[in-house]
């Protein structure tokens, strides 16, 4: 006999897990299917994100910061080292009992809220008078019937043609995170967030790391005033960062990899490097799915399509997070989840797409959230800026890290807030004041006159609105 749900979720990254907790608060009587496997062959809810994403890679940035700073800032500060090592068996060891820490919380999780978890490949089978059959093809073979299905399938690293991964040589996000000795040369292709990302780690480590990428512009989604100033950052680092590259040839083998690329003179060059990460975007998962067989409509690219509810071409089908159209984000994910569990109960739940968070965790770390400078320029869009430096904090000196700035844009009328772009220490935690506030559609001003504690970071925050009026106190 079929086992009867009212929502099954495919699935249990960010987007699927969260919906599904937030679907069983609901009162649904919810499953939830994942086929990602640990090294024991058991499961390892979390996706992408707990398994080779934001968890991993977090720590290992942690760890190889700690490192770097040993290596080149304890010194400043009076303390002195002798014999500094680092034994990345170890560090990589800690990264992965972090991970498992998460795929444990989650299956926590789904117990504390009576999910019911299922291990294996899930797909449709058929649609019929009350819902979806699916196929749970795991240890244990299964067929559930749900009213709902949510698909959260999320997403795969995009292999550059010809240049296959074989996770030792040429590494996706999956094999970055587990190179087991530094390198001496890393190569990586795509200068966005996870080459930028893994480049710092293995950098910090002690690569040589030189960034091929193909745009000619440096973090073009980001801020041009903000991007510039981590340019700097990162090449005074030692990233080699090469734009406007054309790829020719990727050839790997006993001695390492060689990159046959065109420089953006056109010239011809190669680059020699012992590992090779390919970072060029990421791709959606559907197949296995049957979405064909079911009739779920994709896009040209390959994306489950969806409207602006998450709801797919079928009746009672949703899909949510990198899967989706949308940045592909964690957070994006999650609450697509809680908005379409929601929406399920009858609700109303809603994901503003203006104030989702990006967050880049490099040193300097560099996040944003609405609208960047050139944006408002090709809209036509009448606007103040602000900025003000973290040299100028008192906090950021104390740390012994002043890189970088808050820059405030707001209305040029009505002063509300219409972006905010920081580059600097901790910006991935002080951009979490500049949501709330667009997301209470608050005025620079607003934020100017909130009282911040001192000496902290999030002053910068203050007079960065302060300064959208010219009138920075300490500045
Ligand atoms: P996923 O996390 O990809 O989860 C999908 C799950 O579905 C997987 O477990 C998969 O095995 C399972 N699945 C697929 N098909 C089936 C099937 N047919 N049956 C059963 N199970 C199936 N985002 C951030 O916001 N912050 C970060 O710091 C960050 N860092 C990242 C670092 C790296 C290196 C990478 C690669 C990504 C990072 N991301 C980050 C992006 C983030 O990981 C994704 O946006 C997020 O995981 C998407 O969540 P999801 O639930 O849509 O999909
Ligand atoms: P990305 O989209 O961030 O960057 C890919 C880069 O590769 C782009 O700059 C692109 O121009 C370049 N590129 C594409 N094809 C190329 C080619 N043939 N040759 C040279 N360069 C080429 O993608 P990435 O870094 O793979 O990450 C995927 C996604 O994962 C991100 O977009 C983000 O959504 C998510 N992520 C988020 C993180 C965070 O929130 N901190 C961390 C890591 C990943």
């Amino acid at each position: 006999m079929n086992k009867a749900f009212d929502v099954i979720v495919i699935g249990a990254g960010p987007g699927g897990y969260i919906a599904a907790i937030r679907a069983a608060q609901l009162g649904f009587n919810t499953a939830c299917i994942d086929e990602w496997k640990n090294e024991k062959g058991g499961p390892a809810p979390g996706g992408t994100c707990t398994n080779v994403g934001c968890i991993p890679s977090k720590a290992l940035l942690q760890s190889s910061e700690y490192f770097d700073h040993a290596g080149h800032h304890f010194a400043d500060h009076g303390i002195g080292l002798s014999n500094l090592s680092v034994d990345i068996a170890k560090m990589l060891g800690r990264k992965d009992t972090v991970v498992k820490q998460n795929n444990d919380g989650i299956l926590y999780l789904f117990k504390k809220n009576k999910v019911t978890f299922f291990h294996g490949r899930g797909s449709f089978v058929s649609a019929g008078d009350n819902g979806y059959e699916v196929a749970v093809a795991g240890a244990k073979p299964e067929v559930l019937t749900g009213k709902h299905v949510v698909v959260a399938t999320g997403s795969s690293a995009r292999e550059l043609p010809g240049a296959a991964f074989d996770e030792v040589n040429v590494l996706s996000n999956d094999g970055a995170l587990r190179i087991p000795a530094a390198p001496k040369t890393l190569g990586v292709i795509g200068s966005g967030v996870i080459g930028l990302e893994m480049g710092s780690v293995w950098r910090r480590l002690g690569a040589e790391v030189t960034v091929l990428e193909a745009l000619p512009t440096f973090l073009g989604a980001v801020d041009e005033q903000i991007a510039k100033e981590a340019h700097k950052a990162f090449t005074e680092q030692g990233l080699k960062i090469q734009l406007g590259v054309k790829i020719n040839e990727v050839k790997s083998g006993k001695k390492g990899v060689s990159v046959a690329y065109a420089d953006a003179a056109g010239v011809a060059q190669t680059l020699q490097c012992d590992k090779l990460i390919v970072s060029i975007g990421r791709v959606p998962n559907t197949t296995g799915l049957n979405a064909k067989g079911i009739g779920l409509r994709l896009d040209e690219r390959g994306f489950i399509e969806v409207d602006g509810d998450c709801k797919t071409s079928l009746p009672n089908v949703w899909a949510v997070g990198d899967v989706v159209r949308g940045p592909m984000l964690a957070h994006k994910a999650e609450e697509e989840g809680v908005a379409v569990a929601e929406r399920i109960a009858g609700q109303h739940g809603h994901v503003n797409f203006n104030t989702i968070p990006w967050v880049i965790y490099t040193s300097p770390e560099i996040a944003w959230v609405g609208q960047t400078e050139q944006q408002l320029k090709a809209a036509g869009r009448a606007y103040k800026a602000g900025t003000f430096p973290f040299m100028a904090n008192g906090r950021a000196r104390a740390l012994g890290d002043t890189t970088g700035m808050v820059k405030f844009l707001a209305d040029a009328k009505t002063d509300e807030i219409l972006g905010v772009h920081i580059v600097g220490p901790q910006a991935s935690e002080l951009i979490a004041e500049a949501v709330v506030a667009m997301e209470f559609k608050a005025s620079a001003e607003d934020i100017a006159r909130i009282c911040h504690a001192h000496p902290s970071l999030s002053e910068a925050t203050k007079e960065a609105a302060l300064a959208v009026d010219k009138r920075t106190l300490n500045f």
